[in-house]
Order: structure tokens, then C-alpha cells, then sequence
């Protein structure tokens, strides 16, 4: 089984932004420690960052035909973007949404998510380990839907 692991704007920056917000490990430290969970679990990994909402539309169309569920943090899309959401539904896998700072604490335009209706679960305010809880609970999905 092979997960994508999709990031959306701006989280290249991650380590050097507002680090009070999101902390001080890198992109780089989390694609680590994804790939180092999802080998726990036996998934293979894709990781994926774009700062374009277009490219994560279709790096999302790319997973239904080559994964099979998706780790996302949609940035700031989460809270704009129907055209996520729209791919979200139509690509017909797993998704689970992460957030690395708890958005329910912080401005009211983040209290509201287009992705979280449509995702399979919602992990938020767990910083990085976020991602390493979404890997563990897709393949919790994954391991309900293969038996
Ligand atoms: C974020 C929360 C969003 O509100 C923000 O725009 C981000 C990061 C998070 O991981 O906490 O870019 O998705």
C-alpha cells in the first residue's frame, strides 16, 4: 500500500515561520519522520509540497490512480478552497486533514475548514507528530477496508 503525504502553501517555509506558531523542525524533519512511521506500518510514501493550489488538485487526482489515502495539511487553502475540497471528494480515498497549530485558538477566518467535511478523519494542534498520528490512523482505515 503507498500513501501521499500532500502539503500545501507556504509549509516550505516550515522551521524558519513563525516558529512560536509552528514550531522549529524543518519540511525536511517531517518528511523524515513520516517516512519513518509510515515503514512502521509497511506504507510506501510519496511526499509532496506545492505552493499552488492547481498542483495540489493534481497531485490529488495523481493519488486516486497511484495511492491509496493521503496525509493532507492544505495551509491556508483549508480555509478558501472548494476546489480542494471538490478533489478531496472525487478522488475517492482516505484522507485525513492535519493541522499543526490547534486553527480553533487562533483567528475566527481559521475556525472553518472546507476540507474537514469531506476528510475521513481530523488531527489538529498536534504539531509535527500531526502527521505522525494521520499516517497511523490511515492505515488503520486501510487495514478496516482491506479485511
Ligand atoms: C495550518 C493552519 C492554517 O490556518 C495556516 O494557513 C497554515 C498552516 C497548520 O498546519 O496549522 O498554513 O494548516
Amino acid at each position: 500500500l503507498k500513501i501521499l503525504i500532500l502539503n500545501g502553501p507556504n509549509l516550505n517555509l516550515l522551521g524558519t515561520r513563525e516558529p512560536a506558531v509552528y514550531g522549529h523542525q524543518t519540511l525536511q524533519d517531517v518528511e523524515s519522520l513520516c517516512r519513518e512511521e509510515a515503514a512502521r506500518h509497511g506504507l510506501q510514501v510519496e511526499f509532496v509540497q506545492s505552493n499552488h493550489e492547481g498542483d495540489l488538485i493534481d497531485a490529488l487526482h495523481r493519488a486516486r490512480l497511484e495511492a491509496d489515502g493521503v496525509v493532507f495539511n492544505p495551509g491556508a487553502y483549508t480555509h478558501t478552497s472548494i476546489a480542494l475540497a471538490d478533489a478531496v471528494s472525487g478522488i475517492e480515498r482516505p484522507v485525513i486533514e492535519v493541522h499543526l497549530s490547534n486553527v480553533h485558538a487562533r483567528e475566527a477566518f481559521r475556525h472553518h475548514s472546507f476540507i474537514s467535511p469531506v476528510a475521513a478523519s481530523v488531527i489538529i494542534g498536534a504539531g509535527v507528530n500531526g502527521y505522525r498520528l494521520g499516517i497511523s490512523q490511515l492505515a488503520h482505515l486501510l487495514e478496516s477496508a482491506a479485511s
